[in-house]
């Protein structure tokens, strides 16, 4: 019998994107129909998603969703159902899904996720005629309330389902003051450390772990990794209080969107066998990136501009990276101090750094492939996608080896480059010293034609489409629906 499941996420490519959470959530339907399952995917009605999903059936309203009307609209993501949340005074607004265009959080965000939480709860519940669900999957503090309301303030006289939550970045958990517990309309038995409470305020994400039937998360190493106050970030102990329902499933890449035979971004297609063609677009990423026309190594990076990425360190060593012969173009956008840095370096060293401060899907697209090597030194990676695009498209990653980075990238080290199994260059914890030293290794590996090219074949043999994990989550929902029958 084919499994219903509704999938709450707060963005899902195609729709909005701020970073991987939306792919994610984008290619999960599909992902889980190859294992049987129908996967619904529901997020808010920001005016991008209402502008996408244009004239829409409404299938239910709200009088009052936390003290405001709301109604949900059917649409389509792609092939597959799709449920969107419109509540004019929550996301009719201009900026991003969760902060202003200056990028300050909007302060009622805790109202925001927690009302879409409560309709996520009441349509699992059966809110919806025709619409029934066999499970929850939720994802991030966004969607970290969803067990709560499951559990303490269930849809009156509607359906038991169990829950899962996915953890893609213990960085953000949605943490309130407890003043706003009262609004929240769950019961008083939930004000305990049992439940939604944190350090003496409401945590979201924290709420979800406590609560979920199972926790995963992106990858198997961050799923140990969160076990310790480095990783944890304050959320340790739920993770080891609860460590036999917490699972590591890696996120796959959606071969649809990235596929580097047939991607409409790229000025020419390759494959493994015809890499020579990737020179074409070597040539207009230094076009577009105001860059000297040259076959040395051209190191790229996709990355949103943060501690997390490790963006700080890599400013520190771009001359170095210059003085090497290498050259950068770089797309992402953040911190303001950090992207200043970047800019400084492209003033100093004009023609050999080109930065793009923005964000910008199809140059993303051409930058994997047309790079050389994918910088990506993060401090913690609870996945990591770009390396994953890097890989397909034979643009060699270079990353720290920190959860999904050390799960995707086998380091050229001298064994597997032995071996030949080599996909990439792995450095650890992140410093300045590690960096300078793995860019270099990148700039000698590049050199010798025949042991770079062997990288890259083997870069683009890995499998990181979503077969197996899609099936992880498959026998994962299958098994706590079966314990809850
Ligand atoms: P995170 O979700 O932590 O930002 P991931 O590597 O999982 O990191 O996913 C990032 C996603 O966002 C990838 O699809 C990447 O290509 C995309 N991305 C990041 N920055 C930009 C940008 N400035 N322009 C276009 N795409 C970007
Ligand atoms: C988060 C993480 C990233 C992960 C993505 C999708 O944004 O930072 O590592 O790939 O979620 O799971």
């Amino acid at each position: 019998m084919t499994m219903k499941v509704l999938s709450v996420a707060s963005e899902a490519a195609g729709l909005v994107k701020t970073g991987g959470l939306a792919d994610v959530a984008g290619a999960l339907p599909a992902a889980l129909a190859a294992q049987g399952v129908e996967l619904t995917t529901f997020v808010p009605g920001y005016p991008a998603v209402l502008a996408k999903l244009g004239k829409a059936k409404t299938l239910h309203t709200w009088d009052a969703l936390l003290g405001t009307p709301a109604r949900l609209l059917a649409g389509k993501l792609g092939d597959h159902p799709l449920l969107v949340l419109d509540a004019t005074a929550l996301f009719a607004r201009e900026g991003g899904p969760y902060a202003d265009a200056s990028g300050r959080d909007w302060d009622d965000n805790w109202r925001r996720f927690a009302a879409f939480a409560r309709a996520a709860a009441d349509i699992a519940g059966g809110a919806v005629k025709g619409r029934s669900f066999d499970l929850v999957h939720a994802h991030d503090w966004q969607a970290g309330l969803v067990p709560a309301y499951l559990r303490f303030a269930p849809f009156p006289g509607g359906r038991d389902v169990p829950s899962v939550i996915t953890i893609h970045n213990m960085a953000f958990q949605g943490y309130y003051p407890a003043d706003i517990f009262p609004q929240l309309g769950l019961t008083p038995e939930a004000w305990t450390v049992d439940g939604v409470e944190a350090y003496g305020g409401v945590g979201f994400l924290k709420a979800g772990m406590q609560l979920a039937d199972a926790i995963t998360t992106v990858s198997p190493t961050y799923a140990g990794e969160i076990r310790s106050a480095q990783f944890g970030m304050g959320l340790e102990g739920v993770v080891l209080a609860r460590s036999p329902r917490v699972h590591g499933i890696l996120n796959g890449i959606d071969t649809a969107e990235w596929n580097p035979a047939n991607d409409p971004h790229l000025a020419a297609g390759f494959t493994a066998g015809k890499l020579a063609a990737r020179r074409k677009n070597k040539r207009a990423v230094e076009q577009a990136f105001g860059l000297d026309r040259s076959d040395g190594p051209l190191f790229v990076v996709i990355s949103r501009m943060t501690w997390q990425k490790g963006m700080d360190v890599l400013a520190g060593v771009l001359d170095h990276l210059v003085g090497i012969g290498g050259r950068l173009a770089l797309l992402g956008a953040g911190d303001a101090a950090i992207e200043q840095q970047f800019l400084a370096a492209a003033a100093r060293h004009p023609g050999r750094i080109g930065v793009r401060i923005g964000y910008d899907e199809p140059a993303a697209h051409g930058l994997q492939g047309g790079g050389d090597a994918i910088l990506i030194p993060s401090r913690f990676e609870p996945c990591g996608l770009t390396q994953l695009y890097g890989l397909a498209y034979a643009c060699v990653p270079v990353v720290s080896r920190t959860g999904g980075l050390a799960d995707t990238v086998i380091d050229a080290n001298p064994a597997a480059l032995a071996a030949g199994v080599a996909t990439g260059i792995q450095m650890n914890a992140v410093s300045h010293d590690a960096l300078t030293m793995a860019v270099s290794r990148a700039v000698d590996l590049y050199a010798q034609g025949p042991v770079w090219k062997r990288l890259q074949t083997n870069a683009m043999k890995a499998d990181f489409s979503w077969g197996a994990s899609g099936a992880a989550y498959a026998a994962l929902y299958r098994q706590l629906i079966e314990e809850q029958a």
